[in-house]
């Protein structure tokens, strides 16, 4: 059986790897400043989470949700102190996607609308209203599955925005703190606070899409905590588990009721995953790791904004896009395989999107200066 083809890969296959670094089976190594995509919070195989996983998988890996689980109580109260927030409850769930998905949901059962409106480059996954074919589940279908009708804005233009949701119409607004696919634009905070006002005049949900930006990356637990306020609903997933699937809802409860049925999942929460949860949060308040990716974020983009062909850098702590004079595809493949350094790309093609993982320092930084601009220079010379 081939593998179905849907994915751009390149030729090589990491077997291991350790802190910032992956190898391949002739024990070569690569700098990782892609984060396999943004989902290496705390480095390749942490000790802690490592002896976490390990631990919880001879006890018991999993078990449904027709159960206790204290597992999940015990994340959910290391999220909300390291996240500084509070009134949220927490569903669990395995993707982004999936989590936008029941967050979509949610702002429709809500507000009985259909209507989304999104930011022009955003990206919320790839799932699609799959309860719309399912026959047993048509008193759980929102009136949102029958057909998201979204209205696309540009993330500056925040009068076309605000006008936007007080047509009060839109079951929900969703927002990227920090673009992640789109390219690394970052809505203001301002934009936040007049959204926000907005979104309570008009009785519409307001959610914070940090699948890719939270979870410490931008030097903030979440991207939208730059502005002071509180989202509907935030989701969440990628740095979340390290590597292993999990993504959440947290939902503003008081506001957004919980029903018995509307929300359901299989693995969303098992054993494993919460473990992995937990050790990753352990690793970020133990590491100081939003500090360190403040720290290093600063600095990177000093490194970034020096560096020949450079035009811009964008984003936020350990969140950040060079944006080049040139497109960016050929270099970026010549530093994976001559220069052993990942990066990943963007829907800019002359921005190289960059996603270390947040335990790294300054040797990394100095390393990753080095192999970056050796590929610069080769391709400017080629
Ligand atoms: C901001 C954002 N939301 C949602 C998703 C989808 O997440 P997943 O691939 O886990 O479904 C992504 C994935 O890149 C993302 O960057």
């Amino acid at each position: 059986m081939n593998i179905y083809d849907v994915y751009s890969f390149y030729p090589l296959a990491p077997v291991r790897g350790q802190g910032a670094y992956v190898y391949d089976a002739q024990d070569q190594k690569y700098l990782d400043f892609y984060g396999g995509h943004a989902v290496i919070s705390i480095g390749h195989s942490h000790p802690h989470y490592v002896k976490m996983i390990s631990e919880q998988v001879q006890k018991i890996g999993f078990y449904s949700n027709s159960i206790e689980n204290p597992l999940q109580l015990e994340l959910a109260q290391k999220l909300e102190q390291a996240a500084g927030i509070s009134g949220y409850d927490i569903f669990y769930i395995n993707s982004g996607a999936e989590a936008n998905d029941n967050a979509l949901k949610l702002a429709s059962f809500y507000n009985n609308r259909t209507k989304v409106i999104a930011l022009e480059n955003s990206f919320h996954g790839r799932t699609s209203a799959a309860i719309n074919v399912t026959h047993t589940g048509i008193k759980y279908q929102a009136p949102i599955n029958h057909g998201v009708t979204p209205t696309y804005l540009h993330y500056q233009d925040i009068d076309a925005i605000i006008s936007e949701i007080h047509k009060s119409d839109a079951a929900a607004i969703i927002i990227e703190a920090i673009q992640g696919v789109g390219g690394l634009d970052d809505i203001s905070a301002e934009a936040l606070v007049a959204i926000r006002a907005a979104c309570d005049e008009t009785d519409t949900i307001m959610i914070l899409d940090e699948v890719q930006c939270g979870y410490g990356r931008s030097g903030t637990f979440f991207a939208y905590q730059i502005a002071n306020i509180q989202p509907d609903i935030i989701t969440t997933a990628k740095g979340m588990g390290n590597g292993f699937p999990i993504g959440s809802v947290l939902i503003k409860s008081d506001k957004i009721k919980p029903a018995k049925g509307r929300l359901g999942t299989t693995y969303g929460g098992n054993h494993l995953a919460c473990a992995a949860g937990i050790a990753v949060l352990d690793v970020i308040k133990n590491e100081q790791l939003i500090q360190n990716s403040q720290r290093l974020g600063t600095k990177l983009s000093e490194i970034l904004t020096n560096l020949p062909g450079v035009k811009k850098v964008k984003g936020r702590g350990l969140m950040l896009g060079a944006e080049f004079e040139f497109p960016v595809a050929e270099m970026r493949k010549s530093m994976v395989l001559d220069h052993f350094l990942f990066t990943g790309s963007s829907s800019n093609p002359n921005l190289l999107r960059i996603l270390p993982p947040l335990n790294i320092n300054e040797n990394h930084l100095d390393e990753f200066k080095t192999k970056l601009t050796a590929g610069i220079q080769n391709h400017i010379n080629a």
